[in-house]
């Protein structure tokens, strides 16, 4: 291996202010975290309920862990298929109103599974552009012809499939997008999936736990459960613990038991992290009061930026900021960061060139004093910076 070029490669990220380097966390993830030895008011997190941490979360993890141990020693069909992973599964079936689910080690697996099962040299994906990294790659891992349409343009999509000969069609969509925190469409994929006889899929890693009514998805939000054939999502961002899973019909769970690699060949989860997640589930479902609290978060900070001149779009707990270069992408970062403020710069390939920004994340643990004070930091900032949004 060319050690040289390696290192060259990260000289040119350095460059072009490109380079990320991992960052020290010695808090649970809270509204207030501990970096590198700071406290900071933490904007950066997915842990939108509190679930992450939540006593009874820790508590059942450990009860699940002194009951089934650490691991879970095989896959789930070579014989690590525990009471505790059926019993999530249907937990999780009942929590989504379908009729089966399918548990993975994590929502990069799911995708690359699903994606990986459905298509095949005759199929075609219909992706959307701003799809988060781990459908990209699951249409890469399929071999299926990809066709990416323009972000939530029906227009473009329809044309897209109007055209296709494809034996078999597959849309997929983020539930709400991870990096513009807005939701898909999806009584429009609905009826184009409905009109071109295709399989839709929603990634609602973003959407679970932080939609209304219930946190149920984004399927629930629009009340077209029933209707869409894969409703996958993840336990690592509202839930708080890790993993992922797909419900469907029986059917199509039965044809992933058999079929799908990253199900097959991956050791199943471990039992206390089944189990930790169902206590999320439960607790989720006991206390709507969180969500309810969530939601306010999200209205003070749309309240507070707009009374400022800053228009929010996001309708979810993610709020992009806007800023540009990747310069200044960072310089904003920085300088929130020197202010007591965690609030992520995102710069490409995560995003367009040009359409750096600053990732916030709310969650129902932020008290009406913490939001008010993101918003009137990151409204200094970019008065100081003289940064004007694109
Ligand atoms: C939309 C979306 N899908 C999938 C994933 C992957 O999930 P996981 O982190 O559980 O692998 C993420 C998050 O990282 C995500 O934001």
């Amino acid at each position: 291996m060319n050690l040289v070029s390696i290192a060259q490669e990260i000289s040119t990220l350095r460059e072009k202010g490109r380079y990320r380097c991992l960052r020290r966390v010695s808090t649970p993830q809270d509204a207030v975290i501990a970096l590198e030895g700071r406290e900071l008011l933490n904007f950066s997190s997915n842990n939108y309920l509190g679930l992450a941490n939540h006593p009874e979360v820790v508590e059942a993890f450990t009860e699940y862990a002194r009951k089934y141990g650490v691991g879970s020693g095989a896959s789930r069909l070579i014989g690590g298929n525990m009471d505790v992973h059926v019993e999530l599964e249907e937990a999780l079936a009942r929590f989504k109103g379908a009729e089966a689910c399918l548990t993975f080690s994590s929502g990069y697996l799911a995708n690359l599974g699903i994606l990986d099962t459905l298509g095949s040299p005759e199929a075609t994906i219909f992706s959307d552009e701003l799809n988060h990294a781990s459908i990209v790659d699951g249409c890469r891992l399929s071999r299926a012809r990809v066709e990416v349409y323009r972000h939530a343009d029906m227009g473009h999509l329809e044309d897209l499939l109007k055209a296709s000969q494809a034996r078999r069609k597959i849309i997929v969509t983020d539930g709400v997008f991870s990096m513009g925190g807005d939701i898909a469409p999806l009584p429009d994929l609905t009826e184009l999936k409905e009109k071109h006889g295709a399989i839709l899929v929603v990634d609602d890693a973003h959407a679970t736990g932080t939609l209304p009514p219930q946190g149920r998805g984004s399927a629930d939000y629009f009340g077209l459960a029933g209707e869409i054939e894969i409703q996958m999502g993840t336990f690592s961002k509202a839930l708080g613990t890790y993993g992922a899973f797909m419900c469907a019909s029986h059917t199509i769970v039965d044809y992933f038991i058999n079929k799908c690699r990253t199900f097959i060949f991956n050791t199943a989860l471990p039992p206390a992290i089944a189990g930790a997640t169902m206590k999320s589930i439960e607790l989720l479902s006991r206390h709507p009061e969180w969500l309810a609290s969530l939601m306010e978060n999200e209205e003070i900070f749309r309240r507070e930026m707009d009374a400022r001149g800053r228009k929010i779009y996001s309708q979810t707990a993610i709020v992009p900021i806007p800023v540009g270069n990747d310069e200044d992408t960072m310089a904003v970062s920085r300088r929130l960061y020197d202010r007591g403020l965690f609030i992520h710069g995102i710069r490409p390939p995560t995003v367009p060139e040009g359409k750096g920004r600053l990732r916030l994340t709310l969650m129902a643990t932020h008290t009406a004093d913490m939001v008010k004070t993101a918003a009137r930091r990151i409204d200094e900032a970019l008065k100081e910076l003289e940064i004007e949004p694109y």
